[in-house]
């Protein structure tokens, strides 16, 4: 990675399973005096986000967030505090009000203070309607609030882009595997508690069925996809430029169950489907990403077998 000097970049949600790993990266490109770090929550001092700049602000708080940009002088936002699938529907007042609510707080302050901004969308954005492989461009009906806020967003991104010129950019993730911080209350969640469980106990029940196929991706693609999207050149970027699908690697449950079998032969995985069952059956299978290949040149470097013997490799070092 290049470092870019003159850049200070601010992250919300920065405490997150993505911000954990984003920050450092940020940091390693821009200089760590040049990454503010913030969320909601105050910060554990062995989090590898407390090796620079950090502070408590609460999204829905602008003038907090207008004083960061100003007084740190924030070019760019990279805005992943957000409320996930589960805990959307634990709580969906809570989910629209900090996902909408945030976002547009971010999205004024970009039009107002020339920011270029980075705002995350899901796979959820799409429901049960969608094809098995599901297209860039197909009705987005989803079930769930958080999928709701995730096909609103973009389109209020769009909006800002098309009528203020804000040059903002956001991926459709699938869910994201990761070792450095748990998930925050997602659908996705069983394909990273899996690896916990199977190294500290030898056993899991999941809390999906175990043909439940859904797109996913290694946090490390993860990463260097948002970082490559924020690199292209802003005359690349078409009509999904708020919203691009892009794909990883799709698996059943059962067969992340197998492949970890197959590195620790004693695990044993049982299946007792939860009300995320409805959730992910209500999200496509496979991804289809030709736009973010043509426009960005996204590609993949994890499968199922690499993402697999990484996950287990670290866990069971840091045990
Ligand atoms: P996460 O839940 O792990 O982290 C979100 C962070 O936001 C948390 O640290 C939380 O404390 C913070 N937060 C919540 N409310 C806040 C508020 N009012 N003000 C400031 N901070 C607040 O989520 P993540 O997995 O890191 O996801 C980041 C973004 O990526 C979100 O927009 C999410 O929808 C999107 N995304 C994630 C995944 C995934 O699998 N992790 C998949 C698709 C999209
Ligand atoms: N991983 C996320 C979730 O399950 C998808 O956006 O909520």
């Amino acid at each position: 990675m290049t470092e870019q000097s003159g850049s200070c970049v601010l992250v919300t949600g920065a405490l997150g399973q993505i911000g954990t790993e984003l920050v450092p990266a940020l940091r390693q490109r821009h200089g760590i005096d040049s990454v503010i770090a913030t969320d909601l929550r105050e910060i554990n001092d062995h989090s590898v986000v407390a090796s620079g700049i950090f502070t408590v602000a609460d999204v829905l708080d602008k003038n907090r967030l207008e004083e960061l940009i100003i007084s740190h002088s924030v070019d760019t936002i990279y805005h992943l505090a957000a409320i996930l699938s589960a805990t959307g529907e634990k709580n969906p007042e809570l989910c629209e009000r900090v996902n909408l609510g945030g976002l547009a707080n971010v999205l004024e302050l970009a039009k107002e203070h020339n920011l270029r901004l980075y705002t995350p969308s899901s796979i959820a954005v799409f429901g049960p309607d969608c094809p098995p492989l599901a297209p860039q461009e197909t009705p987005l009906n989803p079930t769930t609030m958080y999928g709701m806020t995730k096909v609103a967003g973009e389109v209020m991104a769009n909006y800002y882009w098309e009528n203020h010129g804000v040059d903002v950019r956001g991926i459709r993730y699938p869910g994201l595997i990761s070792w450095k911080a748990p998930p925050g209350g997602g659908t996705t969640d069983y394909a990273v508690e899996i690896f916990h469980h199977a190294v500290e106990s030898g056993n899991y029940t999941c809390f999906v069925k175990p043909d439940t196929k859904l797109p996913m991706m290694y946090m490390d693609d993860a990463i260097r996809a948002t970082l490559e999207l924020m690199d292209a050149p802003i005359e690349s970027l078409g009509t999904a430029r708020a919203g691009y699908n892009i794909a990883g690697v799709s698996f059943t449950a059962e067969e992340l169950s197998n492949a970890i079998v197959a590195k620790i032969p004693n695990f044993v995985c049982g299946f007792e489907p939860d009300i995320r069952q409805k959730y992910a059956d209500s999200w496509p299978s496979m991804i289809d990403d030709t736009q973010a290949q043509n426009d960005w040149g996204w590609k993949p470097l994890f499968g199922l077998e690499q993402l697999v013997g990484e996950m287990l490799s670290n866990l069971q070092d840091e045990n």
